[in-house]
């Protein structure tokens, strides 16, 4: 099913408008103090044309996923915001469009792409990321472009652009699917920066498989009915994933320490994942929290009906059942986690209520509450079964948010949480840093960053060494 119903130009216009040059700032001023111990980077990237009147970035026939990679980042030390920095991935034809000289490197697929979902540090590296085939992007600590990566040639295709570190072995899991494969791969990237692992698991249709979850027992993969369509590409539509009706949804426990025995899957009712909060074992079972949206979710033109919602899903293999259950009914996005409780049970979640992003991406046709234009970032305490919203005005968009420790050994929730938001007072981001434990309370610091962020996608606190 191809729906086009919403203005394909709407993430080219308010909030979403791209940034047409590069800025670097230092000695940024600041509102609050920045906490000492937030020594490192905080780094976001996102889509975002060159330019609104290059072709090639023309939405009219492209997507939003499609825009080139830019990197938004400040560094934090020593109580003071160093700089800030946006720079864009320089793929082969970002590079020539801006008349420099490619950094060459591999290229899988014949799909080189500047690089613009997420961004993490593995290995020393600094990886602007995506999915669908392209390799990932290494970037220098002041986000040059350093190539595109395969990790000394040992990564055989691309990688999804969400990952997973096991915080015992550091070691880096993935998915990986490519239009071209009867399979989806599960990569494991080693802490030398070799891959040590790939599985292939066999799926029909080509799904996509934006994001998974990873447990001590099992990779869980989401298997669900957006798949590769040739109808699609003949229509011109240039992110071809769309809802395929016949496509049966399913979860599939992969076991980690018997890869070699395949995916055990289990049915779902219809519906689609962006993202994972986090997943963990629980007695034989296993509990995954998502962002789920419910039935149909054409990823060709960022439509569908909606609600979005916070669920849990158990997994019991030994009944062979998932079960389902609603967390929180607020439209939201964007869920993240204390990064060191990856695979473990966890007690709170962060994530991001942005009513641009849910007007644009789910029934952007129609009237919308006022609620549906709000701006507030959310910690939820899934143990206590509450939820506590801070809210910022009405055209202050606020984007993904991390949590960074207060130190290595700092208990959950102990910590800050950080985002990027837009400050209409003066037309131009702040980074916001809440007292996790303070959620509602002033910010512990406002860094006023010089020039606008457009609302992105994904990006990662990564503390010096
Ligand atoms: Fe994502």
């Amino acid at each position: 099913m191809i729906t086009a119903m919403a203005d394909p130009n709407r993430f080219l216009h308010g909030p979403f408008a791209p940034v047409e040059e590069e800025v670097t700032a230092f000695d940024l001023p600041v509102t609050g103090s920045v906490p000492a111990a937030l020594n490192g980077r905080y780094l976001r990237n996102g889509p975002n044309p060159l330019g609104l009147d290059d072709p090639s970035y023309r939405f009219r026939e492209g997507h939003w996923f499609l825009g080139p990679g830019m990197v938004h980042g400040v560094r934090l030390r020593d109580g003071k915001a160093e700089w800030y920095r946006n720079r864009w991935v320089r793929s082969e034809q970002l590079a020539e469009a801006m008349d420099e000289k490619w950094p060459a490197g591999p290229v899988h697929g014949d799909m080189d792409f500047a690089a613009n979902t997420h961004i993490i540090a593995h290995a020393g590296r600094y990886l602007a990321t995506v999915e669908a085939g392209p390799l990932p992007y290494e970037l220098s600590g002041e986000l040059e472009t350093v190539g595109p990566c395969d990790f000394s040639g040992t990564l055989p295709g691309g990688f999804a652009a969400h990952t997973k570190l096991d915080q015992g072995t550091g070691e880096l899991h993935a998915i990986a699917y490519f239009w071209a494969w009867a399979h989806v791969q599960h990569v494991i990237i080693g802490a030398d920066g070799k891959v040590v692992r790939t599985t292939d698991i066999p799926v029909p249709d080509g799904p996509m498989m934006h994001d998974f979850a990873l447990t001590p027992s099992y990779v869980v993969l989401l298997d669900l009915p957006v798949t590769f369509s040739l109808d699609a590409v003949s229509a011109g539509l240039k992110f071809p994933y769309t809802w395929n009706p016949v496509h049966q949804s399913r979860v599939g426990l992969l076991r980690r320490d018997a890869a070699s025995a395949g995916v055990r899957w289990f049915e779902v009712d219809p519906c689609w994942v962006f993202h994972t909060l986090n997943a963990y074992d629980d007695d034989g079972r296993v509990v995954v929290d998502l962002v789920r949206y419910d039935a149909a979710y054409d990823v060709s033109t960022l439509t569908g009906p909606g609600p979005l919602t916070l669920d849990r899903w158990v997994i019991d293999p030994a009944a062979g059942t998932v079960t389902e259950r609603r967390l929180d009914d607020r439209a939201q996005e964007f869920p993240r986690t204390d990064e060191r409780v990856t695979g473990q049970p966890h007690r709170y979640g962060y994530s991001a209520v942005i009513g641009a992003v849910g007007h644009a991406t789910v029934s952007p046709v129609g009237d919308f509450a006022d609620e549906a234009f709000s701006n507030a970032l959310l910690k939820h305490d899934l143990t206590a079964g509450t939820v506590q919203a801070h809210e910022f005005g009405k055209d202050a968009t606020a984007g993904e948010a991390v949590f960074v420790p207060a130190a290595p050994d700092a208990a959950e929730d102990d910590g800050y949480v950080m985002a990027f938001v837009h400050n209409p007072d003066r037309g131009a981001a702040d980074l916001v840093i809440l007292a996790a434990q303070d959620f509602t309370g002033e910010p512990v610091a406002a860094v006023h960053l010089p020039a606008r962020i457009p609302l992105g996608l994904h990006g990662s606190w990564i503390p010096d060494k």
